[in-house]
């Protein structure tokens, strides 16, 4: 009986690892494009969670996003990821524009550390990976400690939460002040 529990809970973690780590898939992938740091036909459109999504078909950034899904899942299933942060720099002066903040709630233990995943960088602009782990991961060596690329007095935008139960998910999006600005 108890066995039998437990592989169900199993189970069931890993399915919400693999939404969760899906999720940010598509999250950078409409980023990407929406910022036009990919070229628009690059991109082709699927449907998911009954919305159009886009979905890229550069060889790169296809590859990119696998092995971040990988390691994200795997940090998941353990309950050890806390945050993820997407950062969008400018290539020319490698200031952040956009950072998405997604922090995830699981019950385990939280111990903040920062790691940057190598950076991929792209025409129009520096794209990161930043994963929030709990401190006794493994963390492949590719993948780098890192500050937090922080914007200054951002301008703040906080979206709808998602959840499966398992893994929830907040997302809270800064974007540098100054392209706000009143013309
Ligand atoms: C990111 O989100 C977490 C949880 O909502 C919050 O505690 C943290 O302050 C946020 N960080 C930034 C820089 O917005």
């Amino acid at each position: 009986m108890a066995s039998r529990t437990v592989a169900k809970d199993i189970i069931t973690l890993r399915g919400s690892a693999a939404i969760v780590s899906e999720f940010f898939g598509y999250a950078a992938n409409s980023i990407l494009y929406n910022r036009g740091v990919y070229p628009e036909e690059s991109f082709e459109k699927v449907k998911k969670y009954g919305l159009p999504m886009l979905l890229t078909h550069d060889e790169g950034l296809k590859s990119f996003i696998s092995n971040l899904n990988a390691q994200l899942s795997e940090w998941l299933e353990a309950g050890k990821l806390q945050r993820v942060v997407l950062v969008i720099m400018s290539k020319a002066t490698n200031e952040v524009l956009e950072r998405w903040n997604f922090s995830i709630e699981t019950d385990s233990e939280v111990v903040e550390k920062g790691y940057r995943s190598p950076s991929l960088f792209v025409a129009l602009g520096v794209f990161d990976v930043l994963a929030y782990t709990d401190k006794d991961v493994a963390v492949p060596f590719t993948w780098i400690e890192s500050d937090p690329k922080l914007i200054a007095n951002p301008q703040m935008v906080k979206l709808h939460s998602f959840d499966t139960k398992i893994h929830k998910v907040d997302t809270l999006v800064s974007y540098k002040n100054d392209e706000w600005d009143e013309q």
